[in-house]
């Protein structure tokens, strides 16, 4: 049998688009998968084809709404465990929950461990993700993880753009690691924004540690969610002298003031990913959307055919510190 012909792909409602699209770069239709709820909210799903027997996927981003999403998912995976599928790999591009990885503070949840368990007891058997919040996470898991990374697409992209010379800017000390991925494959040189968290979802800039002036500054951040963090570094960078703010987030979660935020702000141009789906009325001229569909695709043939994954993205040694 081809491969293709080996691949079930089935996805929940949380971003039905980039599952079409991956089912499209494999040239295959999507599983039959009832996702709908009952009276209650409570949700209800049924596997409307056979998988008894058979390797399956299930994509779906644990995006906002994320409590459905994340049921969804469960659920989702516990019905396919039910019908005897013979392997669940489970790929959740953005992974909610993420950002409470440790105790900050007494008496805190970790939920970035809970949601690995939860996951883990649904009867998932390996997980793909995209450019996870926190590399550490893949340890709350005792199956197999794969962390790919949007990084070469937006290697990709700036070159394409002919991008010359800029400097690579991380919005907090914890980006650095990523950052360095793109700074360190186009040769460019990298900045540090010092960022303090007065309390939940705020963010307040220290310093900017390294030379922007003059220069062209790309704001690199695995997310965006109230824009906080990149509005306030990119006013920071534009204070020290850059001439130009461009910024890449994989993540485009993009809640509350966001929107209106970043359009009033020094970024001329935010590439994202389609990891979470951008709904028309936020989809700023100044966004633009790259897909990580074929990345997704490419990583299902890979785990099919029990070939590597990280070759989907060749780093050089110093890099792959960053992303394991
Ligand atoms: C922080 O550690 C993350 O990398 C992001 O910078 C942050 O989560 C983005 O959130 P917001 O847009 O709400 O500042």
């Amino acid at each position: 049998m081809s491969t293709p012909e080996r691949i079930h792909l089935f996805t929940g409602n949380s971003n039905r688009p980039l599952a079409e699209e991956v089912a499209g770069f494999l040239g295959i239709k999507l599983g039959e998968m009832e996702v709908s709820r009952f009276a209650d909210g409570e949700t209800r799903v049924r596997c409307a084809e056979s998988v008894r027997g058979l390797d399956v996927f299930v994509l779906q981003p644990t995006c906002p709404p994320v409590n459905e999403n994340l049921m969804e998912l469960l659920i989702i995976i516990d019905a396919l465990k039910r019908a005897s599928a013979k392997s669940i790999t489970v790929l959740v591009p953005y992974y909610g929950y993420a950002r409470q990885d440790r105790k900050t503070r007494p008496r805190e949840p970790i939920t970035a461990k809970l949601v690995a368990d939860l996951i883990t007891v649904a009867g998932a058997n390996r997980v793909v993700a995209v450019d996870l919040h926190a590399g550490q996470i893949q340890g709350f898991f005792n199956i197999p993880f794969d962390n790919l990374t949007a990084s070469l697409l937006f290697q990709d992209y700036f070159s394409r753009k002919g991008v010359q010379d800029a400097v690579i800017v991380a919005p907090d000390i914890g980006r650095v690691p990523r950052t360095r991925i793109l700074s360190s494959k186009m040769n460019w040189s990298l900045a540090i924004v010092e960022k303090r968290r007065p309390e939940p979802d705020k963010a307040e800039v220290a310093s900017v540690i390294g030379d922007v002036k003059g220069k062209l500054a790309i704001l690199v951040d695995d997310m965006i969610t109230t824009g906080n963090t990149l509005i306030t570094a990119a006013e920071a960078v534009w204070k020290n002298g850059a001439r130009k703010i461009l910024a890449a987030c994989t993540h485009a979660v993009l809640v509350g003031e966001a929107i209106k935020k970043l359009e009033e702000s020094p970024i001329e141009e935010l590439v994202v990913t389609n990891t979470v789906p951008i709904p028309p009325e936020k989809m700023l001229p100044k966004i633009t959307v790259l897909s990580v569909a074929p990345l997704l695709g490419e990583a299902i043939i890979r785990i099919l055919e029990n070939r590597s994954i990280s070759d989907l993205f060749t780093v050089g040694a110093s890099e792959q510190i960053a992303l394991y």
